[in-house]
């Protein structure tokens, strides 16, 4: 580049969406780009970590309160409103401070600052976070919602009917589309419709994904999408996600897997927002127990819903796994699944654990909570190959089985082979997507 040129990126300020702009930021910092972050109060991430970036606080209006509620939907609705006049000053002040500015990145689920970017006269390019495959499942919502998807299910769903494929969205069961877990469906399908429509609208589209893994919907994207597109991930390839930590990372669990066999502990998270009830936990805990297998278990402050971390756990449970469990509030994530201990995750399907998971080589078990976690876990077991879905949800049977399976048997040894065969492709990527994103941001302006 000729000349330093500017790159506003504005993170949803969620964990699994905070990580990958951050470590994109790294990413055009390292190719000679001048990075400055719009962030929210609400989970901001720490400015003393990056020197090399200009920070800029919105002073928004996402109180704590809704913070320790965890509401999704209440943050993203607040995001989207009350932010946007904060973010048109903000970006005011930056256009005549800087006549440098190429372009803002914002996550796709900010989609008002489309039309906040077309009224400043910036081109928007979008950062979608997860998956293409299921970012096309929500592409195609509406059209299943005109089909009468919605209205024809009869809520709560027989256990047949919850396993019926959905003929518009192979390889989907009704079971896996989202919104019919929640009782706010109507708020979801909106959120869900503002962000494809305001992604059709940006100037460019970028992924946390790479070609070889969602090559089957490529085609697919380009039909409905029609704008430049770049998969330049996996981003953690690039750089680890630790230092955008919300959350102290317990560095004992890598003390403990060191003192495990290779191979021989299955690490189980469940991500940053998930939450279960206690009786659920207690399905965990024996699944974990009866599987007889050593475990290094994230148990996150809030996970469960109503206690504060361990309580709901029998002493039975303790006492039996104390030998060969651990359990920790957070840990090095990327550090963990890349110690040669480590032979298996239980994962809730989020996109960076996913990928995280991929390319240390290390086969999943999955569930999933919401949002894109069910697509992701579908595509794993059905169509990638490179896990096991619980179909049951959270049953000590199936559990136990599917951590024999995954750490025992031929199954996880197959799985282990698709890995490292996709391992040695991302090992070799070349450079190529990645140069093309930065020449297009370049031309953007
Ligand atoms: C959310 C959604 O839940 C997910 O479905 C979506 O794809 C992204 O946004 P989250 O639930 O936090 O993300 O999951 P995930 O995408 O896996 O991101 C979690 C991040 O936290 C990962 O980068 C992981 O390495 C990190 N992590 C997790 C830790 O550092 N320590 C832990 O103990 C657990």
């Amino acid at each position: 580049m000729d000349k330093a040129r500017r790159v506003i990126l504005f993170p949803l300020p969620f964990q699994g969406h905070i990580n990958p702009m951050i470590q994109l930021a790294n990413i055009l910092h390292s190719k000679g780009f001048t990075i400055s972050i719009i962030h929210t109060r609400y989970n901001s991430p720490d400015p003393s970590n990056y020197p090399h970036f200009k920070f800029h606080l919105l002073p928004d209006q996402v109180s704590e309160d809704e913070a320790s509620k965890h509401d999704i939907l209440r943050v993203l609705h607040l995001l989207n409103t009350h932010c946007i006049p904060l973010l048109r000053e903000c970006l005011g002040k930056l256009l005549s401070a800087h006549h440098d500015i190429c372009c803002m990145i914002t996550d796709a689920m900010i989609y008002s600052s489309q039309a906040v970017a077309e009224d400043v006269g910036i081109p928007r390019i979008v950062l979608r976070t997860s998956s293409v495959c299921s970012f096309l499942a929500f592409a195609a919502l509406p059209l299943l919602q005109q089909n009468g998807f919605y209205s024809h299910l009869n809520l709560p769903l027989d256990s047949r009917s919850w396993e019926d494929p959905v003929l518009e969205l192979p390889p989907l069961k009704v079971k896996d589309v989202l919104g019919i877990h929640i009782k706010n469906l109507n708020d979801t399908l909106n959120i869900i419709n503002d962000m494809i429509q305001g992604t059709k609208k940006a100037s460019g589209l970028i992924f946390n994904t790479f070609q070889d893994l969602e090559e089957p919907n490529l085609s697919n994207l380009q039909e409905h999408f029609r704008l430049p597109t770049f998969l330049i991930g996996p981003f953690h390839k690039f750089f680890s996600a630790a230092s955008s930590s919300l959350l102290t990372q317990d560095r004992s669990s890598i003390s403990w897997l060191d003192t495990q066999k290779t191979n021989s502990v299955l690490y189980v998270s469940f991500g940053s927002l998930a939450a279960m009830d206690g009786k659920t936990l207690i399905e965990v805990a024996w699944g974990l127990a009866n599987s007889m297998q050593p475990f290094l278990w994230v148990v996150r402050p809030g996970l469960v819903q109503g206690s504060e971390w361990l309580e709901s756990l029998p002493n039975e449970f303790l006492e039996i796994t104390s030998e060969r469990g651990y359990i920790v509030k957070w840990a090095p994530q990327q550090e963990v699944l890349s110690h040669p201990a480590v032979g298996g995750f239980w994962t809730h399907s989020g996109w960076n654990s996913v990928l995280e998971s991929i390319c240390e080589g290390v086969p999943m078990i999955c569930s999933s909570f919401f949002g894109d976690q069910m697509v992701n876990s579908r595509y794993i077991n059905d169509v990638w190959k490179l896990g096991i879905k619980l179909e049951c949800g959270f049953e000590r049977e199936e559990i136990e089985s599917a951590i024999r399976k995954i750490m025992n048997l031929k199954e996880g040894q197959e799985i282990r082979e698709k890995l490292s065969c996709l391992k040695e492709k991302i090992d070799g990527f070349s450079s190529t997507p990645l140069n093309a994103l930065s020449d297009f941001i370049c031309s953007t302006r």
